[in-house]
C-alpha cells in the first residue's frame, strides 16, 4: 500500500522531515514516498487509504505560498468524500507567532470535516522540531503496524 508523505514548505524543514519519515517507513517495509503538496491536488486524496502531512506555517498563519490552493480546496465545503482515508499531520511553526502552526491545524481539521479519520494525533512543533517529529513518526509507525497486523 502506497503511503504518501505530503510536505508543504518554504525553507525545506518540512521536506527534510518528510524524507526522513520516508526512510523510516521504508525500513519497516512500507511503500512510503515524500511528495510536494505544491504539485498535488486535494482531489487525489479520494480513494486513498493513507496520507501523512508535514506542513509549515508562514505569513500570518498562512500555508506556504505554493500550498495555498491545496489548502483552500480543503477549506471549501464542496464535498471531497474522504471516508476511506486515514491520515496524520505533523505541523511545523514557531510559538513566537500569533497563529501557531495554523496551516497544519487547518489541514488536520479540514480532513476530518471531509470524512477522513486520524491514524495518529497531530503534533504541533516549535522551532526545535526534531524531538516532537520523532514522537509523531513513532506514533504513526505503531498505528500502521497495528493496522497491518489487523489485516494479515
Ligand atoms: C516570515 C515568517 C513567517 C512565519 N509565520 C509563522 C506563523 O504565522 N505561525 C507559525 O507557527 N510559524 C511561522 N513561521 C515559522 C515557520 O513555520 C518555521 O520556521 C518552520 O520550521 C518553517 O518550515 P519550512 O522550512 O518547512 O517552511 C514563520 C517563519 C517566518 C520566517
Amino acid at each position: 500500500m502506497n503511503i504518501p508523505i505530503y510536505f508543504a514548505t518554504v525553507t525545506g524543514n518540512s521536506r527534510d522531515l518528510a524524507e526522513r519519515a520516508e526512510r523510516k517507513l521504508k525500513a519497516l517495509g512500507f511503500d512510503a514516498e515524500a511528495r510536494d503538496l505544491a504539485t498535488e491536488s486535494a482531489e487525489s486524496l479520494r480513494g486513498q487509504a493513507t496520507a501523512l502531512f508535514i506542513a509549515s506555517t508562514w505569513g500570518d498563519g498562512e500555508p506556504p505560498d505554493d500550498a495555498i490552493d491545496y489548502v483552500a480546496r480543503l477549506q471549501s465545503d464542496e464535498p471531497l468524500d474522504l471516508a476511506g482515508l486515514q491520515y496524520s499531520v505533523c505541523a511545523l511553526g514557531d510559538t513566537g507567532y500569533e497563529i501557531f502552526c495554523g496551516c497544519g491545524k487547518t489541514i488536520d481539521e479540514r480532513l476530518e470535516r471531509h470524512g477522513a479519520t486520524r491514524l495518529a494525533p497531530r503534533v504541533d512543533c516549535d522551532v526545535d522540531f526534531l524531538d516532537l517529529f520523532e514522537t509523531w513518526i513513532e506514533a504513526v509507525k505503531h498505528a500502521l503496524d497495528a493496522r497491518r497486523l489487523a489485516v494479515s
